[in-house]
């Protein structure tokens, strides 16, 4: 699947067939993570791939979305751009999963009540921050990404308010 293909298939994906995941294919989204840019290159990211069934089921206790085939663990250190490396990478492992054909999730506002559980669940060390959780798997229905406002609408040329011509537009 091409990027623009992965951007636009790309969704929310919460409920998952039982299936596994091979942890090749995990190791490739990881990956893309890895890959991903942080301010000055410090890439101060760790990752847990999760495909134990004991451990995940236990994760449906901060949001009923882990009876997927796996999940992503996305660490970071508390450091200046540790939220824009940290999402960087979210945004490089969900459209790595998509392009392999498989749904996930940017598992974050559940999270942060339920962070300290789950960094103890997990094994991760204190000072560290566990900023968000991907369930990775076999979509269980097909659907669609929830609808997202209009290219025109929120993009000006040159200046602020200024709409683009209507060749440039790009909505379908
Ligand atoms: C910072 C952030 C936090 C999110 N946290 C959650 C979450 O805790 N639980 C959840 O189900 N979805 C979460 N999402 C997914 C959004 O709800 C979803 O991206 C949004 O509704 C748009 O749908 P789409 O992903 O299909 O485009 C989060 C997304 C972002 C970017």
């Amino acid at each position: 699947m091409d990027l623009f293909s992965a951007i636009k298939n790309r969704r929310s994906v919460r409920l998952f067939q039982d299936k596994s995941v091979p942890l090749e294919d995990l190791k490739k989204i990881v990956d893309a993570g890895r890959l991903a840019p942080s301010g000055y290159n410090l890439q101060k990211r760790e990752f847990i791939i999760i495909t134990d069934k004991s451990i995940l089921l236990r994760l449906n206790d901060i949001q009923p979305v882990f009876d997927a085939g796996a999940a992503i663990a996305v660490i970071v250190e508390k450091t200046k751009y540790a939220i824009e490396d940290a999402s960087a990478a979210v945004e490089n492992i969900l459209l790595a999963a998509t392009a392999l054909g498989y749904g996930s999730c940017w598992i974050e506002g559940t999270l942060i009540p339920h962070e300290k559980w789950a960094k103890e669940l997990l094994g991760i060390p204190k000072e560290k921050k566990l900023f968000a959780l991907i369930p990775i798997g076999v979509p269980l229905t097909s659907g669609e990404q929830a609808p997202k406002k209009r290219l025109e609408e929120i993009t000006y040329l040159n200046l602020y308010g200024v709409k683009l011509p209507q060749s440039t537009q790009t909505n379908d």
